[in-house]
């Protein structure tokens, strides 16, 4: 908020008395909230990627893998508009592309091409062998790969590396000094090649930090990794650490500032129940919805007295639990997600600075709390009601929101399971390389993120597959292939 608006907007005399009325009132509401807020808001800078103003995005994961054959076009047929930005995925280093299985290889960026729109990119790189197993010449083959998206097909990108860099679930989970030191490294060579990506630092949600990653999970960690992340210096780390501030890598290598944010239920994590209100809002405010605890702030200092960044739910989604049929509705569960956390002017309007919401629109299985396989579903375009409930809530504050436009796509896009194809302007475009189907990632993003006791149960119980069985092996159990 630019609290200097206050006293400037009645003096502008406005022609028509009504106006005049209704400038004063927003003054008079504008001078209450700028005194409580008066010595903390800077004015903010709008940020490459970032729409006016007011405004927000809507963005969307899409489910390419079978049996979904989820696409870029499919979202927006549905939707009725061209949602600006589409979530993809890949690994680095990056695998090599199999043309049988589809696997591996650059995220299927032809997707996007293929939905005849110009809306962004948005890649996350998974640095799934850890942080070791990446060389310069990894980061700068990345590089390479976002400067054809921007050059060859004229598409904003971000980049959003490392995700959920405090959760053990990631090979490169939990270790602060590497996370910083590959950031860096990732930060100059992709800038050098492609100077307009636009870096995202996304951890994971606050609620239930630290994942249960205590007793041995902190104690093994370097010196440096236990100093940095014992913020309270109390000689261990526990819930009055804080979970961003040991991953943050500085404002100089940071654009966006996301979050990942979740509704699993409340209190059984495997019940379908009604989302309380003010839910996202009170985890970003930083108190846990479930219990009115005070956890760590997200909103305040990663986005609003941060002037040159903007912020974003980098993932978020409500998960419907399919094997319980007595609780609510799959409908009702989603549109009370979305009506608190996602088509809501009261979040805009308080959360200003939140300029991207990004759904995950997947369904998959997690270990819940009591340790059973739950099969939850966060999609919201899969329910005919919600569909129409989306599209009502988009034609009544849809003049919030910037969609992308139309655009015819690039004469050659390659075809299904075909090799590389070439651009209009006849050069090789290596993200194009991609069956339409696809196995699925195999890293996931956010498998936990509530808070009981019962949370660190199941945190523990995923990290033991990963020991038991390695990556792969945690992945068969999420999520059959
Ligand atoms: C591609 O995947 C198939 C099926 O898993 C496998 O048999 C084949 O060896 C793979 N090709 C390469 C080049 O890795
Ligand atoms: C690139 O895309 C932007 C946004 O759609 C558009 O305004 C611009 O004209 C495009 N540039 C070229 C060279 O096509
Ligand atoms: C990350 O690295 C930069 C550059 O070395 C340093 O200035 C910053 O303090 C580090 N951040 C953390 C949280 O350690
Ligand atoms: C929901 O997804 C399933 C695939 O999981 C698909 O068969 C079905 O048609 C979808 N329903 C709607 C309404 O989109």
């Amino acid at each position: 908020m630019q609290c200097t608006a206050s006293t400037s907007a009645p003096a502008r005399s406005p022609r028509r008395p009504s106006r005049r009325s209704r400038l004063a009132r927003v003054a008079a509401s504008a001078t209450v909230a700028c005194a409580a807020l008066a010595a903390v808001a800077p004015v903010h800078a709008q940020v490459r990627g970032e729409p006016n103003d007011g405004q927000v995005m809507l963005g969307f994961w899409f489910d390419s893998a079978d049996p979904y054959h989820d696409t870029p076009s499919i979202i927006n047929e549905k939707l009725g508009v061209n949602v600006p930005v589409f979530q993809m995925a890949q690994s680095i280093p990056l695998p090599p592309y199999n043309y049988t299985t589809g696997a591996g290889g650059p995220a299927p960026e032809n997707q996007i091409e293929r939905s005849a729109t110009d809306a962004h990119v948005f890649l996350t790189v998974y640095p799934n062998n850890g942080f070791d197993a990446i060389t310069d010449d990894d980061f700068t083959a990345l590089g390479k790969q976002i400067l054809d998206y921007q050059q060859n097909l004229n598409r904003t990108v971000f980049l959003r590396y490392a995700p959920e860099m405090q959760g053990l679930w990631m090979e490169y989970g939990q270790q602060p000094v590497a996370f910083n030191q590959s950031w860096h490294n990732m930060y100059y060579l992709v800038k050098a090649v492609a100077p307009e990506t636009i870096m995202v630092w996304a951890p994971n949600t606050p609620q239930g930090y630290p994942y249960g990653q205590t007793g041995t999970a902190y104690t093994s960690l370097s010196a440096a990794d236990q100093a940095l992340l014992d913020t309270n210096q109390n000689g261990v780390l526990d819930a009055g650490d804080d979970p961003f501030g040991p991953y943050y890598p500085g404002d100089d290598v940071v654009d966006w500032i996301g979050l990942s944010v979740y509704y699993k239920g409340i209190p059984s994590d495997t019940e379908n129940t009604r989302q309380p209100e003010g839910y996202c809002s009170q985890i970003i405010r930083g108190i846990n919805p479930e219990s009115g605890v005070a956890i760590e702030p997200w909103y305040v200092p990663y986005c609003e007295q941060k002037p040159d960044k903007a912020c974003m739910f980098a993932e978020m989604g409500a998960a419907y639990h399919t094997s319980d049929t007595t609780g609510i509705s799959q409908a009702q569960l989603q549109q009370n997600w979305l009506t608190d956390c996602v088509f809501s002017e009261t979040m805009y309007d308080t959360f200003p600075r939140i300029k991207l919401y990004m759904q995950f629109e997947y369904e998959k299985d997690e270990t819940a709390n009591d340790g059973s396989i739950d099969h939850r579903d966060f999609r919201v375009t899969n329910t005919t009601e919600v569909v129409a409930s989306m599209r009502a809530d988009i034609s009544s504050i849809g003049t919030r929101f910037t969609w992308a436009q139309s655009r015819a796509p690039p004469t050659s896009i390659s075809s299904a399971g075909a090799p590389a194809a070439t651009n209009s302007a006849g050069q090789s475009i290596i993200q194009a390389i991609t069956a339409t189907t696809r196995p699925r990632p195999t890293t996931f993003p956010s498998l936990f993120g509530s808070t009981s006791d019962g949370t660190q149960r199941a945190e523990w119980a995923e990290l033991g597959i990963l020991v038991a069985s390695g990556v792969l092996g945690a992945w068969a159990v999420m999520r059959t292939l």
